[in-house]
C-alpha cells in the first residue's frame, strides 16, 4: 500500500507526469494494464488559472480515471495555489509540485529546477497550495540544482521542510537539474532522506525500466513506492508486471507478438478520439518506438509502421507486423 496523504493506494507505484505523453490515451492504458494512480503532464500555473484554457476537454479528467493527479509549475505561491484550486475544481484528485524540470526554457522562467536554487520560495509554494485545496498535495524534487554544497544544502532545506509545509509524500528523481538525463540515477540518497524524514511518504524515480530492478530498488533503499515514467512509453505491461510483483505473484511471460499489436491499434484508436487523425498517426510514433523495443525483427518492423502515412496504413502495418 501507498499512502498520500488522505488518499490510499492499494499498489506502491504510479505512473508519472510525462510531458507530451500522459493524455487520456496512455493513462486509460497505463490504468487498464494495473497502475492504481496516473498523472497528466505538467501543466504552467498562469495556464492552469486562465478559465478558457481550463475548460479545454484536453485539461478535463475523464470520469473513468480516478484517482488522477494534476501537476503545476510556477514561480509565484499565489499564482500557484489558484492553479491548484483550479484543477482540483475541474476533478483532479491530487496536487504535485514540480520543482525538477531540467528543460532550459523552463529554468529560464525561473519554474521547474530552478526552485531547487530557491528554498524559501519553494517551501511558501507548498505552504500556500496546502492552504488551498483539500486534496493531497505532494512536490517533486531533483538531488540538487548541481552537485555543489550550496545546491545539496537546498535540497535538503526543501525536504526537511516538507512535513511542516504539508506536503504529503516527496518523489525525489536521482539527478541533479543541470544533469538533465545523462549519467545513472542515484538512488544512495535515499536510505538516508528516509532516516532524515521518517514519517515522509518517499517515492523513488529514475532509470525504472523492469519489475526486477524496481523489487531490487524497493529491498535496497526503503522508499515507499515508486514511480514509473520512460519506462511506460509503449510499455503499459510495466505496470501488470509490477500489479503481480507486489501482490506476490510471479511475473507473467512478456507480452505475445499479437498482444502488443493489439495494443497499439487500441492506442490509435485512443489518440484518434483526442487529436485529428492525421496529427494521431504522427503523434503516435514517439509511442511506438516504445511498443516495438522487443519484435523480434525489430528495426524492420519499426521502419514499415513508422513510414505509415495515415490511420489505415498503420493499422494495415501493424496487422502484417504483429501478425493479427
Ligand atoms: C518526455 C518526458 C517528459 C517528462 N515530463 C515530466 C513532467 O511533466 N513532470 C515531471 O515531474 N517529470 C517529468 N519527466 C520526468 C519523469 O517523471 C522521471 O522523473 C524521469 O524520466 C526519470 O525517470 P525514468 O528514468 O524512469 O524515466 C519527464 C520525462 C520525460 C522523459
Amino acid at each position: 500500500m501507498l499512502r498520500l496523504g488522505s488518499l490510499n493506494l492499494a499498489l506502491p507505484f504510479f505512473q508519472a507526469p510525462l510531458s507530451g505523453y500522459s493524455d487520456y490515451a496512455m493513462r486509460h492504458l497505463a490504468k487498464l494494464y494495473g497502475a492504481p494512480l496516473t498523472f497528466a503532464g505538467v501543466i504552467i500555473d498562469k495556464s492552469a488559472v486562465h478559465p478558457k484554457i481550463i475548460r479545454k476537454p484536453a485539461f478535463r479528467p475523464g470520469d473513468d480515471e480516478h484517482p488522477i493527479g494534476a501537476q503545476i509549475m510556477g514561480t509565484e505561491s499565489d499564482t500557484m495555489a489558484k492553479a491548484a484550486k483550479a484543477l482540483v475544481d475541474t476533478g483532479y484528485d491530487l496536487i504535485d509540485l514540480n520543482f525538477a524540470c531540467p528543460a532550459p526554457k523552463v529554468l529560464r522562467g525561473g519554474r521547474g529546477g530552478h526552485l531547487m536554487n530557491e528554498p524559501k520560495t519553494a517551501i511558501e509554494i507548498c505552504r500556500r497550495v496546502r492552504e488551498s485545496v483539500d486534496c493531497p498535495v505532494i512536490m517533486k524534487l531533483r538531488i540538487g540544482f548541481d552537485d555543489t554544497p550550496a545546491s545539496i544544502d537546498n535540497f535538503w532545506q526543501i525536504a526537511s521542510s516538507a512535513p511542516d509545509a504539508g506536503i504529503d509524500a516527496i518523489v525525489v528523481h536521482g539527478r541533479y537539474v543541470l544533469q538533465k538525463f545523462t549519467g545513472s540515477a542515484n538512488w544512495d540518497i535515499f536510505p538516508q532522506l528516509k532516516s532524515t524524514i521518517p514519517k515522509m511518504t518517499i517515492i523513488g524515480s529514475g532509470d525504472l525500466f523492469d519489475a526486477k530492478t524496481i523489487s531490487e530498488r524497493f529491498a535496497n533503499t526503503g522508499v515507499d513506492g515508486i514511480v514509473i515514467a520512460r519506462g511506460a512509453v509503449g510499455n503499459p505491461w510495466i505496470f501488470r508486471d509490477l500489479a503481480a510483483l507486489f501482490s506476490g505473484k510471479p511475473i507473467p511471460p512478456p507480452p505475445t507478438l499479437e498482444e502488443v499489436g493489439m495494443a497499439i491499434l487500441e492506442h490509435l484508436e485512443l489518440v484518434c478520439r483526442l487529436y485529428d487523425p492525421n496529427r494521431a498517426v504522427r503523434y503516435l510514433r514517439k509511442f511506438i518506438v516504445g511498443y516495438c523495443k522487443h519484435h523480434p525483427e525489430r528495426k524492420k518492423a519499426l521502419k514499415a509502421i513508422l513510414a505509415a502515412k495515415d490511420k489505415s496504413q498503420l493499422e494495415d502495418a501493424v496487422k502484417w507486423w504483429y501478425k493479427i
